[in-house]
C-alpha cells in the first residue's frame, strides 16, 4: 500500500525555548523567514504525501492560522500590486490538505500518535517530528518511502550519533541487510550511554504500519513517565519486520538552541538572496 498520510505531532510545550515559546508555538519559530513546521510540511509534500494531520494543543492556534487563507493580507497585497508576496502567502495555504486534532494532555509522543488513529485508518503512515529538520537533495521522507515500497514494513529514519549523545534519543539494535538498511531487533528510548544497544539514533522520521495503535494501547509509561512511541515500536517489532534506514542528509535539532542557530546560519548561507551579504558579515565578525 502507498504511503499517503503523514502525522506531525506539535503539542509539546517547547520549554527548551522559553521565553519565546510562552505564547508562540515552538513550531512557528522561523529559520530565516519560514516557520520550522513549514519546512516539515514541505518535506512531506515533496515526498508525495497528500494528507497531513497536525496534533496540536492549547496555545497552538497560530499554526492553524498560518496554513489557513489570509483574506485581509491577500487583499492588501493584491491592492498594492505586491504579487511576489501574494504568491508566498497563497502558496502556504495551498500546500496540502491539513487536518488538526488536539492532544488534550501532554502524555508523551506515543499518546500523541494515538490521537491520529481514526485519521490513519488501516494504512501505513509517516511521522515527522517538528524538532528535526533535514536538509537533503532527495527529501528525507521520500528516501524512506522508497525503502518502504521495497520492504512493505515499518521504517525508522536513523543516523549514527556520538556515544555521548545517544541518551537523548531512541536507540535501535539492528543488523545491516543492505547498504544503509538495517533489520531492527530492539529499541530503547533514551538509554544510558553504557546501556545503548548501538549509537544509531532515531531522528524524527518514521513510516509505521497501523498495527502500532494496538501496540500503543498496550504500552505503559516509559522514560520520563510518558507513553513513548519507541516502546510501542519495540512491541510492534515482535509482531512484524521493521527496518532502520540511515538517511542521507544534514539533520538539525531545531528544538535545541545550538541546532536552531546552526540551521539559521546554514539555511541563510544557502539562500541566493542572502548568502553573499551574510557571508561577508560572518567573515567580518569571526576573526
Ligand atoms: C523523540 C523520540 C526519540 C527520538 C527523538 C528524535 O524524543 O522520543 O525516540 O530519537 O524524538 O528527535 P524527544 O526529542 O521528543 O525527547
Amino acid at each position: 500500500m502507498r504511503v499517503r498520510k503523514a502525522v506531525i505531532p506539535a503539542a509539546g510545550l517547547g520549554t527548551r525555548f522559553l521565553p519565546a515559546t510562552k505564547a508562540t508555538p515552538k513550531e512557528m519559530l522561523p529559520i530565516v523567514d519560514t516557520p520550522t513546521i513549514q519546512y516539515i510540511i514541505k518535506e512531506a509534500v515533496d515526498s508525495g504525501i497528500e494528507d497531513i494531520l497536525i496534533i496540536t494543543g492549547r496555545t497552538k492556534r497560530a499554526i492553524e492560522d498560518h496554513f489557513d487563507k489570509a483574506y485581509e493580507l491577500e487583499t492588501e497585497l493584491e491592492k498594492s500590486g505586491k504579487t511576489d508576496l501574494l504568491k508566498i502567502a497563497q502558496d502556504i495555504s495551498n500546500m496540502a490538505n491539513i487536518h488538526y486534532v488536539r492532544q488534550q494532555e501532554a502524555k508523551g509522543l506515543g499518546h500523541a500518535i494515538h490521537c491520529a488513529k481514526s485519521f490513519v485508518g488501516n494504512e501505513p503512515f509517516a511521522v515527522l517530528l517538528g524538532d528535526d529538520i533535514v536538509k537533503s537533495d532527495v527529501p528525507c521522507l521520500k528516501q524512506m518511502i522508497d525503502v518502504y515500497d521495497k520492504y512493505q514494513a515499518s521504517i525508522l529514519g536513523v543516523q549514527t550519533v556520538s556515544p555521548d549523545d545517544i541518551s537523548k534519543y531512541g536507540a535501535v539494535a539492528a543488523s545491516e541487510v543492505s547498504e544503509r538498511i538495517h533489520k531492527v531487533s530492539g529499541l530503547v528510548e533514551k538509554p544510558k550511554k553504557e546501556e545503548a544497544p548501538s549509537n544509531m539514533a532515531i531522528l524524527g522520521r518514521y513510516i509505521i504500519t497501523p498495527k502500532i495503535f494496538e501496540c500503543i494501547e498496550k504500552t505503559g509509561k516509559g522514560a520520563g513517565g510518558e507513553i513513548q512511541l519507541t516502546d510501542a515500536l519495540r512491541l510492534l517489532c515482535d509482531y512484524e519486520d521493521m527496518y532502520a534506514y540511515d538517511f542521507i542528509g544534514r539533520r538539525y535539532d531545531v528544538g535545541s538552541k545550538m541546532g536552531f542557530l546552526e540551521a539559521t546560519v546554514e539555511y541563510a548561507l544557502s539562500r541566493d538572496d542572502l548568502a553573499g551579504e551574510f557571508m561577508q558579515y560572518l567573515k567580518k565578525i569571526v576573526k
